[in-house]
């Protein structure tokens, strides 16, 4: 029989949660795009959502421009204060020095940095997972021509249905695959079609250990994960902000690790990265050494309006924490469909799930789509947002912290009633 106090602390914690979600829900009511009736989005790894403060800044901003004056002094101090302010807040989200963080438009620019910094000589290694973006893989490509180094690739989807989620054996895996050659490995830190999440800490350890720099594809990562990068200590760390961190397209960063900072020479050069010094440009001694030119200011408070706005509903932590909890109960009920596999066999540690039509088990009408054709019917027909993968051929939806079960389960209910 269960006891009194057993009891009471149960409804306590029941009331508790029924509270949580409450607060979610107001805070999920800030979002317009979460408030299209019978609207349900689980495209957070493609785009996050804006909140309306957010939104409004942008207007506001580029207004406020047009009304200081373009090309005046009064503008030109504005959009540097905006600069400073945006580079200190997103560094307090890594707790690293503002002095770390390059302000870039995207990821894979980033990654672009990172990629083309290494004085690569022929016959020099390369490693990438086989669960790279093809973005990245062309660059990597680009390099290999320019350069005629080799790319290896190591084995984490292939050998998903092992062990090698264990962190000693993907570390164990992947330092088998380095070579005495190998200058640098490039790898995601969620990996964006499997979700999986790489150990990166173990993984820097080990290849510092054997001088081979360590790049990181942060784009499924950053606004997910708790994150330290001076503990981490990977060399750099490419993401975006306008995926899980919900703030504007057109706006990521890198970070550099202090420790090669001058080591490393920028490929793309321009104005934003020298000091005023003539005739010999000089490097700026932070991450403006790797910006270019002129980009939109008038965005950056939408990035910190949104990293406020997430961090008024629970610090980071608790958002992986509820982004874990429900991956794993969409991760659950999806599973129990007959006619859906999963693409991971192990429960998620990210939000990105990926899943698949068992084209035998399923009705004829289902089976004969492609799962792109099956994204663009739930958008149509039921406005489910999920997106199509090509490779592994999935289908992949996203859990945000702003994701509800009511959003998992319509999601489940309508592919249950797809079979
Ligand atoms: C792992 C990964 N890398 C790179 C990209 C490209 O991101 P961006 O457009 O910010 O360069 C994406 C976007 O989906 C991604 O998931």
């Amino acid at each position: 029989m269960i006891s009194s106090a057993a009891l009471s602390n149960s409804l306590d914690s029941d009331t508790l949660e029924r509270d949580r979600e409450l607060i979610l829900l107001k805070h999920r009511s800030h979002f317009p795009a979460l408030g299209v009736i019978n609207r349900t989005y689980f495209n957070y790894g493609g785009q996050g959502v804006l909140c309306g403060s957010a939104l409004k800044s942008i207007t506001r901003n580029f207004q406020h421009i047009e009304e200081l004056g373009c090309f005046s002094n009064a503008a030109g101090d504005w959009m540097m204060a905006e600069y400073d302010v945006t580079k200190t807040a997103i560094a307090q989200e890594f707790q690293v020095s503002p002095n770390t963080i390059t302000l870039t438009e995207n990821t894979t620019i980033g990654c672009n940095i990172a990629l083309w910094s290494v004085d690569w000589q022929q016959g020099d290694r390369l490693l990438l997972s086989d669960c790279e973006h093809h973005g990245i893989i062309a660059s990597a490509v680009q390099i290999q021509k320019r350069f005629g180094i080799e790319i290896d690739y190591f084995p984490l989807f292939n050998s998903r249905n092992t062990n090698s989620d264990d962190p000693e054996t993907v570390v164990d895996l992947l330092v088998q695959h380095l070579q005495p050659k190998t200058r640098m490995v490039m790898i995601s830190h969620i990996c964006w079609n499997t979700g999986q999440v790489l150990p990166l800490q173990a993984i820097a350890k080990a290849c510092h250990d054997l001088n081979v720099l360590v790049a990181v594809d942060a784009a499924q990562s950053v606004g997910v994960l708790p994150l330290n990068l001076a503990e981490i200590a990977a060399d750099f760390y490419a993401f975006t902000t306008h995926k899980w961190w919900c703030a504007p397209l057109g706006l990521g960063a890198l970070y550099i690790r202090p420790e090669i900072f001058d080591a490393v020479e920028p490929v793309f050069v321009g104005w934003r990265g020298l000091t005023a010094k003539t005739p010999i440009p000089q490097w700026k001694q932070d991450g403006a050494k790797f910006e270019v030119a002129s980009s939109t200011y008038t965005l950056y408070e939408a990035l910190r309006i949104a990293i406020a706005h997430a961090n008024s509903w629970g610090n980071q932590q608790q958002r992986y924490e509820r982004i874990y909890k429900l991956s794993r109960i969409l991760w659950q009920k999806l599973n129990a469909l007959p006619h859906i596999n999963c693409v991971r066999q192990l429960p998620p540690e990210s939000g990105l799930i990926s899943f698949q039509i068992n084209r035998e088990l399923a009705k004829r009408a289902i089976a004969q789509k492609t799962h792109g054709l099956i994204a663009r019917q739930l958008e149509s027909e039921y406005q489910i947002l999920i997106r199509a993968l090509p490779e592994p051929d999935c289908l992949r939806a996203s859990v945000h912290y702003l994701t509800t079960i009511t959003d998992i389960d319509r999601l489940v209910e309508v592919f249950a009633n797809l079979a």
